[in-house]
């Protein structure tokens, strides 16, 4: 099993972590290069091999700013204390660069949706994401409802600029709460206070975003049920159209894994979980998926095409892609991890390309689909990887539906409550 997947399957992916195409280690060593001439050349090849760019899954983009105003000590994104002087005309200019570079892996698709991702993209003013959206627009054709998203810090809002991201085609907002409690968001390092958490919702608003979320997570240092609680009510009325719920998980490399916090007990978690998940139910906040609630088509669409295990463009320091090429093959990308490499760009901003073996793939595919909570239509399996279904995975298949782990019936891939509750459970017998 790859360090990545074990990452998954101890709990960061499964239980509770965001999606994280930002810089996460590694999923393995360096096999199999692909250059984007190679992809180009093979791309040519493919008007013959395939019926078109139709056969391909949809393409999202996603962009990795990787400052913040502060480290917050259980962060191990790919995230760095802004420098004094922050250097955003060069970092624009770098990703419209790597941009360029990827484009042979789009073969002539639309971008579906765009994440601005971090970090603490609502560092970067609204001139900056004006001139990069008109230059993507240039490079790459874009859906006409595509779905852009910024993710944005309370403590960096002001209502002139938030209306400046919002004429600039940024349409979702992502902004990270974590909690409404005066005393947690101290624990937490947070840069903000409760008043600014809620001025930020009443800001977004305010700047026409009728579609934002709201990142909080539970389980945190001294908490407690009601608390948990609390801090979603909270969340419901500043009347977001999507929340994401994360269990705080304790990752290596970070101030709480050198000093851990006194974390509430597996069965409290759990209970909070459970509460949490009826509250949200009852304000019309379906889970679909691990910790993401929607109102009815308020899902993310971008995180959806990861998870439905559709192609993204991954640009930005750190960041990680993923792309079918011309001959069906499904490579992984990821960009160099430090900000000032990043920037330099002297030996290519590209870290590694790595083809996902077949063997491999089956697993992916379940690891990301068995998070959606409907799952996936049977049908997507073959569309995505390539392979049949039953000779990859029919006798394991067959296995779970008899022990009540998977839903019965060939013509969906999805788990039963019990086996939502168990994923890992489940997945480790797929493996
Ligand atoms: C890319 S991060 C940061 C977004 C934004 N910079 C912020 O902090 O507000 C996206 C979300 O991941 C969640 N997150 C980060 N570290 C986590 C951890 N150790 N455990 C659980 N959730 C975490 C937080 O809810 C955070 O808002
Ligand atoms: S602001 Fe967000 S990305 Fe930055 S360190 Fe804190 S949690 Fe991580």
């Amino acid at each position: 099993m790859e360090p990545d997947q074990q990452k998954m399957m101890q709990g960061v992916g499964v239980v509770a972590g965001p999606p994280r195409p930002d810089g996460h280690p590694s999923t393995g060593g360096e096999s199999a290069q692909a250059t984007p001439s190679e992809i180009e050349n093979a791309a040519d090849e493919s008007a013959r091999a395939r019926e078109g760019a139709a056969k391909l899954p949809p393409l999202s983009l996603y962009v990795h700013v990787p400052w913040c105003l502060r480290k917050c000590p259980y962060c191990d994104f790919n995230s760095h204390q802004r420098p004094e002087v922050l250097p955003e005309t060069d970092y624009i200019a770098a990703l419209l660069d790597d941009l360029r570079t990827d484009l042979p892996y789009a073969q002539g698709r639309e971008l579906v949706s765009i994440f601005f991702g971090g970090g603490t993209p609502s560092l970067f003013s609204a001139a900056s994401f004006t001139t990069f959206l008109d230059e993507v627009h240039k490079i790459i054709p874009c859906a006409a409802d595509i779905e852009i998203t910024l993710e944005a810090n309370p403590g960096t809002f002001e209502q002139e600029r938030f209306n400046a991201y919002r004429r600039a085609g940024i349409n979702r907002l992502s902004i990270g709460i974590q909690s409404f409690e005066p005393a947690q968001l101290l624990r937490l390092g947070r840069v903000h206070d409760r008043s600014e958490a809620l001025r930020a919702a009443d800001i977004a608003r305010r700047a026409g975003f009728d579609n934002f979320n709201l990142d909080l997570m539970f389980g945190l240092p001294g908490q407690n049920l009601d608390a948990a609680l609390a801090d979603l009510r909270q969340a419901l009325a500043c009347a977001p159209t999507h929340v994401s719920w994360y269990q705080l998980t304790i990752e290596p490399n970070t101030e709480f894994y050198r000093r851990p916090p006194t974390l509430p007990g597996d069965e409290n978690v759990a209970d909070m979980q459970e509460a949490g998940i009826t509250l949200l139910a009852e304000h019309g906040f379906v889970r679909y998926e691990i910790s993401a609630y929607a109102q009815a088509n308020r899902h993310s669409r971008h995180n959806r095409n990861y998870w439905e295990f559709g192609d993204y463009l991954g640009i930005g320091a750190g960041a990680h892609g993923k792309f079918t090429g011309a001959d069906g093959a499904i490579h992984r990308t990821r960009k160099t991890l430090m900000p000032s490499h990043y920037l330099r760009g002297a030996d290519g901003r590209l870290a590694q390309t790595r083809m996902i073996p077949v063997e491999e793939l089956p697993f992916e595919f379940l690891l990301n689909a068995l998070r959606l909570r409907e799952g996936v239509p049977a049908a997507l399996f073959s569309a995505r990887t390539g392979l049949d279904l039953d000779a990859a995975l029919g006798p394991a298949l067959t296995r779970l539906r008899r022990d009540g782990l998977l839903v019965p019936g060939s013509t969906r891939l999805c788990t039963t409550p019990r086996g939502y509750n168990h994923l890992n459970t489940v997945l480790e017998r797929l493996l």
